[in-house]
């Protein structure tokens, strides 16, 4: 019987294990399921999170971690794909409510994958995962708004060494804008330069936003905010934001609670939006990867740096956790 390896997340001793297991293919393939030979992955932040039982992304195990896949089809019961096709997949519990991509040889739902973007590759789609259909979205729900109409308009991104803020700025930075605030904890000047090079024309620490958080209005600074942090850092931004601003709310990396006053709403006019990758409609997704495969695409242009690592380095990298503060995009290849 065939076998291939998987990277299983396992309880023990109060504490989740990644272990590298061999499991039998299966035999027969259920009505509407695609097999696929993984051969690209990516990290995100969810991946270490899995690691965390405290931070319940999984309720069910053993599972299969990775978020995000790329690979080629060898077998489907799903009339719109064939083997030997290129497809990824992105999202719908992959790796938390279901097994992911941490494996040589997945089968999901044929809904649940897409055919390569125009001119992307396995790495490339992987390069960009969920990471960057979210910072597409985000990025998307700005462009119509009046004040980005001039590309001086100044706009704040936040979390931007990780990998969703850092590849917002990099878009911005290549559809034109000039006014690229970011915010960042880190004090290094290597980290001054990485931002820069990737678009950043002036970095805050959040106790700018932090020090004056109990005033409900601020004066009017930026005309779009794109946050991934979220908690007590995007709260004490609102009230920053321009008239008629736009904010998008992408992640929780501070905490889940926004203790915030509706003053900003409803004297300024501000909208906030927040994004979702993970049960993205189909039609949208299309749409965001094509950007990212066109206007958005970062080939050509600064990026945040690529790392490749190998399968069987996963348990080790997982443990460790994230360890770089540079905006970096981890590649892992499967097979
Ligand atoms: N909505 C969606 O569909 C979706 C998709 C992908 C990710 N996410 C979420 O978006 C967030 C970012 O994801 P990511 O992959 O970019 O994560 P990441 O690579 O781990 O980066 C998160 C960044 O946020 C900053 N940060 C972390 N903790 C912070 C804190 N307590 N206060 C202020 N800043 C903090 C850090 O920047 P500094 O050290 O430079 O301050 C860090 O580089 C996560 O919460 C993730 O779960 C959501």
């Amino acid at each position: 019987m065939a076998t291939y390896q998987a990277l299983v997340l396992v309880p023990h001793n109060h504490q989740i294990m990644p272990q590298i297991q061999t499991k039998e293919a299966c035999q027969t393939l259920p009505a509407h399921q695609v097999t696929v030979k993984v051969q690209a992955a990516d990290l995100n932040h969810k991946d270490y999170l899995a690691l965390k039982p405290d931070s319940k992304v999984i309720y069910e195990y053993p599972r299969v971690g990775g978020i995000d896949f790329a690979g080629t089809v060898t077998a489907s019961n799903d009339a719109r794909f064939i083997a030997g096709e290129t497809v990824f997949a992105t999202g719908y519990g992959l790796g938390t409510d279901h097994d992911g991509g941490f494996q040589q040889s997945v089968t999901v739902p044929g809904d649940w994958l897409q055919p390569l973007p125009d001119g992307m590759d396995l790495k490339e789609v992987m390069y960009y995962g969920t990471a960057g259909l979210t910072a597409a979205l985000a990025v998307s729900k700005l462009l119509d708004q009046p004040a980005l109409q001039n590309y001086d308009a100044p706009i704040l991104i936040t979390g931007v060494t990780g990998s969703v803020g850092s590849l917002e700025l990099a878009i911005l930075n290549k559809l034109g804008y000039t006014n690229l605030t970011v915010v960042s904890r880190q004090q290094e000047i290597i980290l001054q330069d990485e931002l820069s090079r990737l678009g950043a024309t002036h970095l805050l620490k959040p106790a700018y936003f932090l020090q004056t958080a109990s005033k409900p209005l601020q004066h009017q600074e930026f005309s779009a905010v794109l946050d991934s942090v979220g908690g007590d850092l995007l709260a004490a931004i609102l009230p920053h934001v321009t008239y008629e601003g736009r904010v998008t709310m992408a992640g929780n990396s501070a905490g889940n609670r926004l203790k915030a006053t509706v003053l900003p709403f409803i004297l300024r006019g501000i909208t906030l939006y927040g994004i979702d990758s993970v049960y993205q409609k189909e039609d949208e997704r299309k749409k965001m990867w094509h950007l990212l495969a066109t206007k958005f695409n970062l080939k050509d242009w600064p990026h945040p740096v690529a790392k490749v690592v190998a399968f069987d380095e996963l348990p080790e990298i997982l443990k460790a956790g994230p360890q770089t503060k540079l905006p970096q995009r981890t590649l892992v290849e499967i097979s």
